[in-house]
C-alpha cells in the first residue's frame, strides 16, 4: 500500500505537531557552542557557549518551594558544572568543583535536583573555569515566583553582561590570563548587552507598572544604574525583598553576580525616551530602553507595598564572634608574599604563576576552610579591602545580612561590594550544612586568588 501525499503531509503535521520536549526531555540543560548575533547588525555573529543554544540560557521560573531538575549534559570542548546563584541550595547541587562534586567531562552529565526555598531573583552560572565559561555566556535566570506577587503589567528578567569582542571579527576575545586584567579591574569588555542583544528595547505603555529583574552576569563591571522616563523603587536585593522598598532617587551599584528587583512606573509618552543608562566614571551606557506606545488603562499611581518575606533566620549581633577576611594583592597594592598549598611565595613568583591576590594570605582556594563552624552558629565577618580595587564578595549557600554604619542591620544579600580601602561587615546564621565557597565574583580574580570557603557541621 503507497501512502498518499496528502497523509504523508498529514503525518508529518502530527509529528512536528507532538511536544518535543518530550523527546528531547524537558529537563535537559546542555551545556554547548553555538552562535548568536551579540554586536550590532551588520557585524558577524558571535561564537559562544550556552545553555540550550541561546544566551542567556532559558529562564527557569518555578514557584517558591518548587523542586528544580535539570539534568546538566555537557556538550562543550571543556569541563563544566552548574552553580545556582543565591539559592540556599542542598550542598551537594551548589556546583563547585573539588568542594562539592567533580567536574562534568564533555559528553557526560550530572543531574541537579534540589528545592528553592526563597522566592526572588537568582541566577544559574557554570562555575568551572568561570572566568571563561561565564565569559563566554554560559548563564540564565532562575526566578521563584512568591504565592501572590505585586501587580505589575510585565514581569522582566534582564540579564546585563559585558563583551570583549573582536571589534572585527566580533569573536570573544580569547584572552583569559591577561595579567594586567587579573590584576587590576578585572576582563571589562567593550560591548554591554541585556538578554544577549545590544541595545535591545521592549515595547510598554504610559503608565504602566514593570517587574524588572536587573542581573549583573559580568565577569567584572560594576554597573550604576540609572533610570530616564521611568520612575520606581527597589523592593529586592539579590533576590531578597527589602522591609521598605527604596525609591530610586539617582543611581546605585549593581556589582558582578547582584540582582536588583525594580517595581518601576512607565513615565515617558509615546515617542518619549524611557531608558535604563549605567552611568560609570568612564562614561555613560545605554542598556536597553523602552519603545513607549498607547496609555494604560492603569490609573492612580500609588505607593507600592513590599514584597512578601522570605522566612530567613533570626540574626543577633550580641556576643557574635567576628572573623576577619583580609583581602590583599592586585596592582599598586602587589603582595610581597602568600600562601600557595604548603608554600609560602614571594609576590614575584605567584605574578609568574598568575596570582595576584590573596584572601587571609592565600592565593589560592586554601586545604582547610578560613571558618569551621556549628550548624545553627551566628557569625559577623570583616571583609577589609586593602587593595586599590572594589570586589564583590559572594557567599555561597547562605545570605548575610549587611551591618550598616550605624550597627544596625540592612538588607539581606548574598554578594557585598568592598569599595577599596573599605572595611564591611555582614552577620549570618550558618544554618546550611556543608562546604561552601567564598569569592570575589570579578571572576577574574577568583581565578587568580581571591577564593576561600566555609564549612558548616
Ligand atoms: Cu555566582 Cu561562586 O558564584
Ligand atoms: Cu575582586
Amino acid at each position: 500500500m503507497t501512502i498518499s501525499r496528502r497523509q504523508f503531509l498529514q503525518s508529518t503535521l502530527a509529528l512536528s505537531m507532538m511536544p518535543r520536549v518530550a523527546m528531547a526531555s524537558a529537563s535537559e540543560l546542555v551545556a554547548q557552542t553555538s552562535m548568536q548575533q551579540i554586536a550590532p547588525q551588520g557585524y558577524p555573529e558571535t561564537p559562544i557557549w550556552s545553555y540550550g543554544g541561546g544566551v542567556p540560557g532559558s529562564e527557569i521560573r518555578v514557584p517558591q518551594g518548587a523542586r528544580v531538575r535539570r539534568k546538566l549534559v555537557n556538550m562543550l570542548p571543556q569541563p563544566t558544572t552548574v552553580h545556582w546563584h543565591g539559592v540556599r541550595i542542598d550542598n551537594a547541587m551548589d556546583g563547585v568543583p573539588g568542594l562539592t562534586q567533580e567536574v562534568v567531562q564533555p559528553k557526560a552529565s550530572f543531574d541537579y535536583d534540589f528545592e528553592v526555598p526563597d522566592a526572588g531573583t537568582y541566577w544559574y552560572h557554570a562555575h568551572n573555569q568561570s572566568m571563561e565559561q561565564v565569559a563566554r555566556g554560559l548563564y540564565g535566570p532562575l526566578i521563584v515566583e512568591e504565592a501572590s506577587g505585586p501587580d505589575v503589567d510585565q514581569d522582566l528578567s534582564l540579564m546585563l553582561d559585558d563583551w570583549r569582542l573582536d571589534p572585527e571579527s566580533a569573536e570573544i576575545s580569547g584572552e583569559f590570563d591577561n595579567g594586567h586584567d587579573l590584576s587590576h579591574a578585572g576582563r571589562l569588555g567593550n560591548l554591554i548587552t541585556v538578554n544577549g542583544k545590544f541595545d535591545p528595547s521592549y515595547p510598554v505603555q504610559t503608565s504602566e507598572r514593570l517587574r524588572l529583574r536587573l542581573i549583573n552576569a559580568a565577569n567584572a563591571r560594576v554597573f550604576d544604574v540609572t533610570l530616564d522616563g521611568l520612575a520606581g523603587w527597589i523592593v529586592a536585593l539579590d533576590g531578597m525583598p527589602l522591609e521598605v522598598p527604596l525609591r530610586v532617587e539617582n543611581s546605585f551599584p549593581l556589582a558582578p553576580a547582584q540582582r536588583a528587583d525594580l517595581i518601576v512606573d512607565v513615565l515617558a509618552n509615546s515617542g518619549q525616551a524611557a531608558s535604563i543608562v549605567s552611568v560609570e566614571r568612564d562614561g555613560a551606557y545605554g542598556l536597553l530602553k523602552f519603545d513607549v506606545s498607547g496609555v494604560s488603562s492603569r490609573v492612580a499611581r500609588t505607593e507600592i507595598d513590599p514584597l512578601p518575606v522570605n522566612q530567613m533566620p533570626e540574626i543577633t549581633l550580641q556576643n557574635t564572634p567576628l572573623h576577619r577576611m583580609t583581602m590583599q594583592g592586585g596592582a599598586m597594592r602587589w603582595l610581597e608574599s602568600a600562601n600557595l598549598g604548603d608554600a609560602e611565595l614571594s609576590g614575584r613568583e605567584l605574578a609568574q604563576l598568575g596570582r595576584f591576590w590573596a584572601l587571609n594570605g592565600y592565593a589560592e582556594r586554601p586545604d582547610d576552610p578560613f571558618l569551621d563552624v556549628r550548624l545553627g552558629s551566628v557569625h559577623r565577618i570583616e571583609f577589609a579591602n586593602e587593595t586599590a580595587f572594589p570586589h564583590a564578595m559572594h557567599l555561597h549557600g547562605h545570605h548575610f545580612r549587611i551591618i550598616l554604619q550605624d550597627g544596625t542591620l540592612g538588607p539581606w544579600r548574598d554578594t557585598v561590594l568592598v569599595e577599596r580601602g573599605q572595611v564591611r561587615q555582614v552577620a549570618l546564621v550558618a544554618d546550611n550544612p556543608g562546604n561552601w565557597l567564598l569569592h570575589c565574583h570579578m571572576l577574574g580574580h577568583a581565578a587568580s586568588g581571591m577564593m576561600s570557603w566555609f564549612r558548616v557541621m
